[in-house]
């Protein structure tokens, strides 16, 4: 049975025709659903039945090396005992709902702004592969914004303006827009990471603005300065012609490109309805098939 996608927004967001994701194992579907990523940048696949050790060698298989502990280990125990799986879940070490207050709620709250996975990392991330276990009755979706439309979409004397600029991320620094609290040991292990502002994305060679809700300046500018182009940016990247809503059913396994897209969580009522997620998230490295056609 060959593997079709079906575009569920105008610029992006392909939705796979019915495949078992666990039992993929030949190049040749891996290679159609690394063209999806390139076309969609987000590719939606219903009714999953993955457990977690299938969806860490789905990842792999797919896109080679995990990030380790993209999120919250500096300031807790992950959940699932396995730095590579994210629990994405208001679920607290005893599998219940967590308090208002819990320390690793409002961490995740950040999550809440729109981001794009690892950006305060080097490697940062690359694709995001989040599989739905348990959702609640009620809307707790999520936003997906193209970064490739929105670059595309600027006027020609800001490209001109940001081509070449870099700017540094840092996971503190979205924690703290929402007045999260870092111990002076935990602030010494988030020193942050640098990235370009604009970014080629191989393969397609499509241009994507590289933004986050982790970018505290752009280098070499003075911050506030920095600060007001990147709001600009992103309230230019995030209209609501560039922004897909994913409404999320058990079983959806959603494929997401970290280099071409946004996402940020919608609130739901948190304190009522479990909601449990698992996300594995690949090294942003240079694919050894790029690096050999680069070179010859
Ligand atoms: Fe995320």
């Amino acid at each position: 049975m060959s593997l079709t996608f079906r575009k569920l927004h105008p610029v992006f967001v392909g939705e796979a025709s019915p495949i078992e994701l666990r039992a993929v194992h030949d190049e040749e579907t891996l290679a159609k659903i690394r063209a999806g990523m390139d076309e969609f940048a987000v590719l939606v696949f219903r009714n999953q039945s993955v457990a977690d050790a299938e969806q860490l060698a789905f990842a792999q298989r797919l896109d080679g090396q995990l990030h380790q502990g993209t999120g919250s280990r500096v300031i807790t125990k992950n959940r699932l005992g396995n730095e590579a799986l994210a629990d994405i879940s208001n679920l607290g070490q005893d599998g219940e709902i967590m308090q208002a207050d819990d320390r690793r709620r409002q961490y995740g709250l950040g999550n809440r702004l729109w981001h794009t996975d690892a950006s305060f990392r080097d490697p940062a991330g690359r694709y995001s592969m989040l599989h739905a276990k348990v959702v609640p009755p009620v809307s707790a979706d999520t936003e997906f914004a193209d970064m490739r439309a929105a670059y595309d979409s600027l006027p020609a004397e800001t490209k001109a303006l940001i081509e070449g600029l870099r700017t540094h991320h840092s996971i503190a620094h979205s924690r703290q827009i929402l007045g999260f609290e870092f111990s002076q040991h935990e602030q010494e292990q988030l020193k942050g990471a640098i990235h370009p502002l604009v970014r080629t994305i191989p393969r397609s060679g499509r241009r994507s603005l590289y933004l986050a809700s982790h970018q505290s300046h752009i280098v070499d500018w003075p911050i506030p300065e920095g600060r007001l182009l990147l709001r600009d940016l992103t309230e230019h990247a995030t209209q609501r012609e560039n922004v897909y809503c994913h409404e999320w059913r058990v079983g959806d396994l959603v494929i997401w490109d970290n280099r071409a897209t946004m996402h940020r969580a919608r609130p739901f009522d948190d304190s009522k309805y479990r909601r449990e997620l698992r996300r594995v998230t690949t090294l942003d490295i240079p694919e050894p098939a790029l690096v050999a056609a680069a070179g010859s």
